[in-house]
């Protein structure tokens, strides 16, 4: 393990406020301590103990965990709930005008709507659903922009207990395909455009093409949101629009009550092979474990305005938008447009106009807004935050000082939490009136999670030294399946040599405190501003354009986007010296993979070689790739290259 390497010495250290302390959901490290000694004390009491507080149950679980089937485990088994009931119901006696969701539109319009109103569309939303024959157990896919109709879908899903799997507005069609018929989905929900930056950008396209790409014969419905009133082309045999179908439905929907180990959603994320896996989760398990992280990472407080900017395509915007802040009552910001329009202090600004106590976003924005706008934040009044989030990558301690003391003016503490789509909630991360933070680490586990350190055979690494991060004990909201692969989940998540621990597939060491400083993925899994992307789905939409013979993608550092994607590319005919030339290729298959993934994919910059740096055996050198994409010196041993000469080819990037 020696390879792995911390490149980070921070030494800073930030305690939280006296004042922070006291109003804190668990004030102190001794509260902190006690949790923890609780679930170690008795894991399965702790567990079943905090089920029974958070969840309303219409059925009680008799059991909490049955790990006779590991890694197959089962949570709180006989139990029955619905997640929609939990989200909405339970607050209509309670707090029924309460804000639930404040959603500002990319031109700045703001909607508010209220528990009792959110709750009366989910329903007549699911009776819509009904009505078009989708029942408990069906897949739906949605691929919508961020509104508060998207949470309405994902909400009046779970109500009739179809499993729904969102996928990002920014994927390509073709990625919607895949994604459609690997769920073999019944039905589409979508809109006719999305609204970002001033620009109308049509969505509902690309789900008519996508069911032109191959076997969808299992769509019987595409429901149509109509958003920007553009030209939308129609299928009769199966498109509907959103307003028909909740025209003259019931405003009351009776919840569909399911066990709690009952699929609540499939999230399409990246792996180390070509395919997405289909990541399955549960509904009582996923549900606990993001109350509980409202609760303690965030110190939830039922006066707080939450603001997650994450989009509901990706894993935080289910747990921190969809489900976690309505399930504790919480009145949330949704914002429908970009960080940049009409500039960049436009986050700013929303902090201060909705009166946002709680700010969570991703390192990548954090970095760009510097980029594009330091002082902006001063001509806002953010004097209502009180706590700062990060997400989806490691934050550099630049960037941290720079949230923690332009937009938290050096008050409000940073959650830096570290989790994935597979574990459905907040892992790693502080409990900000327990422990003090430091820049660049998300700190403890939180009570319950006993995260490690260990080798390549499962064994605690010693000291500080660096290893595999894993979770030694399953944990209620953590991935159920790989959808239609349990073999696939076993081999990504549960290898042999692991003891039965968890694999995240992040490298990670401790510090003299015990604080978890992730250092990056251990798989072919890239970090592109926020967003997890496989370098071999790269490799394999390029290798698919008929120019390309053969492909490589590695990431390099970049200080905004966290990684860039660097392709190392093989024509098939010959490689073109006219520099003109080489730019028109390089752009005809960025483009291409654009089209094939989505743009977030698109190279941000191709090498064209004759070949590409092998071993011996054929194995492309990916090491040495990464030192070029770097543009770092070589040092490794090259003396097995057939033509070292491709060395010098693969040093001219075309950006
Ligand atoms: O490498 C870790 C990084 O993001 C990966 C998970 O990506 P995804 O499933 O898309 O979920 C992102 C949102 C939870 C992890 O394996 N990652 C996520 N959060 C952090 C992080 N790396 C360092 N610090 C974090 N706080």
């Amino acid at each position: 393990m020696s390879s792995i390497e911390s490149a980070l010495n921070e030494i800073r250290v930030f305690h939280p406020s006296e004042e922070f302390v006291k109003q804190a959901n668990v004030s102190g490290m001794d509260a902190y301590l006690a949790l923890c000694k609780e679930a170690e004390d008795d894991y399965q009491g702790f567990w079943g103990r905090l089920a029974n507080e958070n969840i309303a149950w219409k059925k009680p679980f008799t059991k909490v965990l049955d790990e006779s089937n590991a890694p197959f485990f089962k949570w709180f088994e006989d139990g029955e709930l619905n997640v929609s009931y939990n989200c909405l119901d339970r607050h209509l006696a309670t707090q029924p005008k309460k804000t639930a969701i404040i959603f500002e539109a990319d031109n700045g319009a703001v909607t508010n709507i209220s528990y009792h109103e959110l709750h009366a569309r989910v329903c007549q939303f699911a009776n819509g659903l009904k009505s078009r024959g989708i029942k408990m157990g069906d897949r739906v896919v949605v691929y919508m922009p961020m509104s508060i109709e998207a949470v309405v879908a994902m909400q009046a899903c779970a109500r009739i207990g179809a499993i729904h799997s969102v996928v990002f507005g920014g994927f390509s069609s073709k990625s919607l395909y895949e994604r459609i018929h690997d769920a073999k989905a019944c039905a589409v929900i979508t809109s006719d455009a999305q609204m970002r930056g001033g620009k109308v950008i049509p969505l509902k396209p690309a789900v008519d093409e996508a069911l032109t790409l191959g076997d969808c014969r299992s769509v019987h419905s595409v429901i149509v949101y109509q958003r920007a009133k553009c030209d939308t082309a129609w299928n009769a045999e199966h498109d509907i629009w959103w307003h028909d179908l909740i025209a003259g439905q019931s405003e009351v929907c009776d919840p569909q009550w399911v066990g709690a180990e009952h699929p609540l959603f499939i999230l399409y994320t990246s792996g180390s092979t070509g395919a997405p896996k289909g990541v399955q989760h549960s509904s009582g398990g996923y549900l606990l474990m993001v109350k509980l992280s409202l609760q303690w990472v965030f110190d939830y407080k039922p006066t707080d305005v939450f603001w997650c900017t994450a989009d509901v395509g990706w894993i935080t915007g289910h747990s921190y938008v969809a489900y976690g802040p309505l399930a504790m009552g919480a009145t949330q910001v949704i914002f429908e447009g970009v960080p940049t329009y009409p500039d960049a202090g436009r986050f700013w600004k929303m902090i201060q106009d909705h009166k946002v106590t709680t700010f969570y976003t991703a390192p990548t924005a954090i970095r760009s807004l510097i980029k594009l706008g330091e002082d902006l934040p001063d001509k806002y009044d953010l004097s209502s935050l009180r706590l700062l989030g990060s997400v989806g990558e490691p934050i550099n301690p630049d960037a941290w000082m720079w949230y923690y003391n332009k937009i938290g003016q050096a008050r409000c503490p940073i959650v830096d939490t570290w989790w994935q789509t597979e574990t459905g909630a907040n892992m790693i991360a502080p409990l900000p009136g327990a422990m003090p933070i430091k820049p660049g680490t998300c700190t403890l586990p939180l009570p319950g999670i006993k995260s490690g350190i260990v080798d390549e055979v499962g064994h605690d690494v010693l000291g500080q030294n660096g290893g595999f991060l894993v979770i030694k004990r399953p944990f209620p909201s953590q991935i159920r399946a790989i959808w239609g692969d349990p073999e696939r989940y076993k081999k990504s998540y549960f290898p042999e040599e692991m003891n039965g621990y968890y694999l995240a597939g992040d490298s990670a060491h401790l510090d003299e405190d015990g604080y978890t400083w992730i250092m990056g993925r251990i798989d072919d899994v890239l970090n592109v501003s926020g967003h997890r992307l496989g370098t071999m789905e790269i490799e394999s939409a390029l290798a698919a354009h008929e120019l390309v013979s053969e492909a490589a993608v590695v990431g390099r550092p970049h200080d905004i986007k966290g990684e860039a994607i660097s392709a190392f590319v093989v024509l098939k005919g010959a490689r073109p010296e006219d520099p003109a030339e080489i730019r028109k290729i390089a752009q005809i298959l960025r483009d291409w993979v654009g089209k094939q993934i989505g743009p977030i994919a698109k190279p941000d910059e191709i090498r064209f070689g004759d070949n590409l740096p092998k071993t011996r055996s054929g194995k492309i050198m990916r090491r040495l790739l990464r030192t070029i994409a770097k543009g770092d010196e070589i040092t490794q041993d090259v003396s097995t290259l057939e033509n070292p000469a491709i060395l010098e080819q693969l040093k001219n990037a075309v950006h």
